[in-house]
């Protein structure tokens, strides 16, 4: 229950939200700094810990909902609350997060415990003062979105107006307006008559944040399309679609399953995306000019050779996620064996990383990894037979404007950060 299954910074990286298999959300908030303590100064520490699903049961469908969170996403903070959406596969609902450190006293009509008193006894009246008390952080659901959605959702993202966001599952992309729960309104929608063997269903998508009118999805046959909502209020014929190279790093032979795009993150600068397909590679597409996408990278090279134990063991359906760091210069993605890794377009370099107890520890450091495939092995290379399948990185978040990143690794949530490291369990 309590593996981690989203990560997201807020906007300014000061929270972090994770949500797990067990529907519950934990944020957390960085220290700020503090003098006497140099050490300690920016970790994240618990916030608040709540319950956002739980499980249902359908019982038109005779399906039980999980209610794991496939999605997190903050709105911008507009007042002193922080408010955030987090989805499982049928419900959406938004969060109200305030906090609250004076409580009043001394009310005319009820008691401390909140009783009403004996009208009999009040003779005189008074005025209701605010005293200080301990910080607590209050939870409070402000709306629920249910019944959007047939297939299970899997992408949400909050448009750049704060007042509107869209869900995405497998063949419908719905558009709601934050204040209204009992309606949205479906810009795609391919029914599942004209899906061929699956061709096409989409996975996963973003929204452009500068333009509240362009998006961006991706589909299971592994393209992009973009959409500009201004051209119509249906989207269902892209303005741009993306194809997926013919033969991107030799993928002939490789099943069409391997191809499919499991998220798109955005560049902060929009002109670039990046994108993370099932299995093997990490992409890089300009969104102006480019048909193709401007880069491929391979993210575990090694794994060629173990195609058919990967596809035994189902792990041809895991859904990687990327993350770009704050300046667009370096791609995150994860891989098996708590192992992720990271492209710098500007140097053309990548390394392979290592979540683990020992690189968490404070003041340590994060040392390079090799995978070897036969040959000559070096020290400290780890072979390619004992990398260990069950354990992987599905998800990662860069913090928006720092080195600091977030990796969810099964029920651990390690952060990485320039001088000091932290785990949390
Ligand atoms: C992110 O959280 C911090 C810490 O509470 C807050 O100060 C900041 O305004 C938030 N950022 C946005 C853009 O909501
Ligand atoms: C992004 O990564 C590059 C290369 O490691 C680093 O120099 C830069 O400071 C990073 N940017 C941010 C905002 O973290």
């Amino acid at each position: 229950a309590d593996i981690i299954s989203t990560v997201e910074f807020n906007h300014t990286g000061e929270l972090l939200a994770t949500g797990d298999k067990g529907g519950r959300v934990v944020i957390f908030q960085r220290e700020p700094e503090s003098k006497n303590a140099p050490h300690s100064q920016g970790e994240y520490d618990v916030y608040s810990t709540f319950q956002s699903h739980e499980p249902e049961f359908d019982y038109l469908k005779s399906l039980e909902i999980e209610e794991k969170i496939n999605k997190i996403k903050w709105l911008p903070q507009q007042n002193a609350a922080h408010s955030l959406l987090s989805t499982n596969d049928k419900t959406i609902k938004l969060w109200k997060i305030t906090e609250r450190d004076k409580r009043p006293e001394g009310y005319n009509l009820k008691d401390e415990e909140g009783k009403l008193k004996d009208l009999s006894t009040v003779t005189s009246l008074q005025v209701p003062v605010l005293k200080p008390m301990d910080l607590m952080v209050e939870v409070s659901p402000r709306r629920i979105f249910a019944n959007g959605h047939t297939y299970h959702i899997n992408s949400i993202s909050v448009n750049s107006d704060c007042e509107t966001y869209m869900s995405a599952d497998d063949l419908r992309i719905n558009l709601w307006h934050l204040a209204v729960t009992d309606r949205s309104f479906s810009i795609l929608d391919w029914r599942p008559e004209n899906v061929k063997d699956g061709t096409q269903g989409m996975v996963s998508r973003e929204r452009h944040w500068h333009h509240c009118n362009l998006f961006v999805y991706s589909s299971s046959k592994g393209s992009l399309r973009l959409c500009d909502m201004r051209a119509a209020a249906l989207c269902d014929k892209h303005s741009k679609l993306v194809p997926l190279p013919d033969d991107p790093a030799g993928r002939t032979g490789l099943p069409e399953r391997l191809s499919a795009q499991s998220q798109v993150a955005h560049k902060h600068s929009a002109r670039h995306l990046g994108s993370r397909d099932c299995l093997m590679t990490v992409m890089v597409w300009a969104q102006r000019g480019g048909d193709l996408p401007a880069e491929t990278d391979e993210v575990h090279d090694y794994l060629r050779s173990k195609l058919c134990s990967l596809y035994e063991n189902d792990c041809i359906f895991d859904k990687f996620e990327c993350a770009w760091n704050g300046s667009d210069s370096v791609i995150m993605t994860g891989a098996y064996n708590n192992f992720f890794r990271m492209f710098d377009r500007n140097t053309k370099r990548d390394v392979t990383l290592e979540a683990s107890r020992e690189s968490s520890k404070p003041r340590a450091v994060l040392k390079p990894r090799r995978v070897c495939v036969g040959g000559k092995r070096r020290r400290d290379d780890i072979s390619v037979d004992s990398l260990d399948f069950t354990k992987k990185i599905l998800h990662t978040a860069w913090h928006p404007a720092e080195n600091i990143i977030a990796i969810a690794a099964t029920n651990n949530l390690y952060i990485f950060q320039d001088k000091v490291n932290s785990d949390v369990h």
